[in-house]
C-alpha cells in the first residue's frame, strides 16, 4: 500500500503543465475501436484508468500500446471480440463507452458493469434507453452484472434526455456514428470532453454537429477511419491546482489550459479574494491573506463542475465566514467530509448542501481517499493544514492525477509517497 506524507502551511510558487483531460482519454480509447484501422492519440495523461482501458482494448484483439511517452497507437484491425466482461471492465465507470464502441461496430456487445467512484447508484438507464431506441434489444443482467446488447441495425432517431448526462452524450455519439440516418440528442451535455470526442469520432470520418451545445447531430457513415488526434488539457486537473494556489496562497500559473473551460472556476476564485492573470494557455493565481467565503452550486457544463467540489471544500475550510455548498449532480458525494473534518474542518451536511464554517488553522491528519476528487481535497487541506499528514487509498489519486506529488513538490509542497 502506498500513502503520501505531506508537512503544510508552505505557499505554493511556481509554474504546473496541465496533462491530458482523464474524461476526454477515457472515450477517445474506446471511440478509436470503432475504426477498423490505427489510430494515434496525443497528450495521452500518464494516469490509471487509462492503463485499465489499454488493457480492455487489449484484450478484445486490439494492438493499444506507447508509442512513445504520452503517445497512444490503437490498431483495431484485429479486434474480433465484441465480449468485454474481464475484471479490468469493472474497474472503472468510462468501460461504459465500450458498448457504444462495440455497438457501432460489432452491431452487438457484452460489457460488465462498470465500476468508478462510490458516491451514488451511478444508473446508466439513460445509456440503455437510447441503444433501445437506436434499434438495439438490450439483455440487463445485475445478477451477473452483465449487459448484452444486439441488433440488426442502428437506426438513427430523436433522442431527449431525462437528465444532462456526460456519459449517455458521448455513448450516444458513439452507438450513432454508423447508424443508419440522422440521430438527434437533445438536452445533450455540453463538457468539454464531450466536445473532443466528437472532434476525435470527425477525425475518423463520423459526422457530428453541434457538440458543446445542448443539440448534437449525428449522421450516420458506412464506416469510420483511424485519426492522429491530440488530447485537450484537463479542466479538472487545472481546476485542482489553481484550487490548490488559492488555499495555500503564493503565485500559481497553470499551464497548458484552456483558460475558458475555467471560467466558472475563475469566477469563483476572484470573489474569495485571488488575483487571476488569464492568458492564451494559462491561468496565474496569486493568492495573498485569507480566502472570503462563498456560495458554490455545481451544475453541468458551463457551471460549477462537480469534479471541483470537494477540492473547493477543502479549499474553503480556512475561509473567512460560511460558504454553502450545494451538490446537484450526484445524490452522495459528500463522503469525503468526514475525512475533512479530521484536519479540525467544521463543515454541516445537510441532504445535498454543505455549509463550510471557515476556521483560523486546520491540522494535519491521518486520512484516506474515498475517491479520485476526494483524495484531491485531503491533499488540498494537508497543504494547508499546520502539521504532518497521512494520506491512505493514494491508488484512487492516481486514476486521475499524474504525478500530482511530483507536480506539487515543484510548486514548494513538501510532498512525498511512501511504500508502506
Ligand atoms: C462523468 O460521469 C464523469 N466521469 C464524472 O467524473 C463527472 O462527475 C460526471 O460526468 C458529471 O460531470 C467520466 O467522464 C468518466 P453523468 P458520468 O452521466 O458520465 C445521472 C471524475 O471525478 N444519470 O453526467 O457517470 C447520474 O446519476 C468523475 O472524473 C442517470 O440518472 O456522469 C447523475 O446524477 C467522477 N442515468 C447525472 O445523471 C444515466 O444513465 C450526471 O451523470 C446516467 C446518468
Amino acid at each position: 500500500m502506498e500513502h503520501l506524507l505531506i508537512r503544510g502551511k508552505r505557499p505554493l510558487v511556481g509554474e504546473v503543465s496541465i496533462s491530458g483531460a482523464k474524461n476526454a482519454v477515457v472515450a477517445i480509447i474506446p471511440a478509436a475501436i470503432i475504426a477498423d484501422g490505427v489510430s494515434i492519440i496525443d497528450n495521452l495523461p500518464a494516469i490509471e484508468d487509462v492503463k485499465c482501458l489499454q488493457d480492455s482494448l487489449t484484450k478484445l484483439g486490439a494492438v493499444c500500446q506507447l508509442i512513445d511517452e504520452g503517445t497512444l497507437m490503437v490498431d483495431s484491425s484485429a479486434l474480433n471480440n465484441f465480449n468485454a466482461t474481464f475484471n479490468s471492465v469493472r474497474r472503472i465507470r468510462a468501460s461504459y463507452y465500450l458498448m457504444g464502441a462495440l455497438l457501432a461496430r460489432f452491431k452487438q456487445a457484452k460489457v460488465a458493469l462498470p465500476g468508478g467512484c462510490n458516491f451514488g447508484t451511478r444508473p446508466i438507464d439513460l445509456h440503455l434507453k437510447a441503444f433501445r431506441a437506436l434499434g438495439a434489444e438490450v439483455d440487463e443482467d445485475y445478477e451477473n452484472g452483465i449487459i448484452s446488447l444486439k441488433a440488426d441495425k442502428l437506426v438513427g432517431t430523436n433522442i431527449f434526455l431525462d437528465t444532462v448526462s456526460v456519459g449517455a452524450t458521448i455513448n450516444i455519439m458513439l452507438a450513432a456514428t454508423l447508424a443508419e440516418g440522422v440521430t438527434v440528442i437533445e438536452n445533450a451535455a455540453k463538457e468539454p470532453h464531450i466536445v473532443d470526442t466528437a472532434n476525435f469520432l470527425n477525425m475518423m470520418g463520423a459526422r457530428i454537429r453541434g457538440a458543446g451545445t445542448d443539440v448534437i447531430r449525428i449522421t450516420g457513415v458506412k464506416e469510420l477511419h483511424g485519426a492522429e488526434y491530440m488530447i485537450i488539457p484537463d479542466q479538472i486537473e487545472a481546476g485542482t491546482y489553481m484550487i490548490a494556489a488559492a488555499a495555500c496562497g503564493g503565485h500559481v500559473c497553470v499551464k497548458n489550459i484552456i483558460p475558458k473551460h475555467m471560467d466558472s472556476l475563475t469566477t469563483k476564485l476572484k470573489e474569495i479574494g485571488c488575483r487571476v492573470i488569464e492568458g492564451d494557455d494559462f491561468v496565474e493565481i496569486v493568492s495573498e491573506g485569507r480566502l472570503k467565503s462563498t456560495k458554490i452550486k455545481t451544475m453541468a457544463y458551463p457551471g460549477f463542475p462537480t469534479d471541483l467540489h470537494p477540492q473547493m471544500a477543502a479549499g474553503l475550510s480556512k475561509a473567512d465566514g460560511v460558504s454553502i455548498l450545494t451538490e446537484t449532480v450526484w445524490e452522495n458525494r459528500f463522503q469525503y467530509i468526514n475525512e475533512l473534518r479530521k484536519f479540525g474542518c467544521d463543515i454541516m451536511v445537510d441532504g445535498r448542501v454543505a455549509a463550510i464554517h471557515g476556521i483560523e488553522e486546520l491540522h494535519g491528519a491521518e486520512v484516506m481517499a474515498t475517491d479520485l476528487r476526494a483524495g484531491a481535497a485531503m491533499i488540498i487541506a494537508g497543504l494547508t493544514a499546520d502539521g504532518i499528514t497521512k494520506i491512505g487509498n493514494v491508488r484512487f489519486i492516481d486514476r486521475g492525477y499524474e504525478k500530482i506529488e511530483y507536480k506539487l513538490k515543484a510548486l514548494g509542497a513538501d510532498i512525498k509517497r511512501v511504500k508502506e
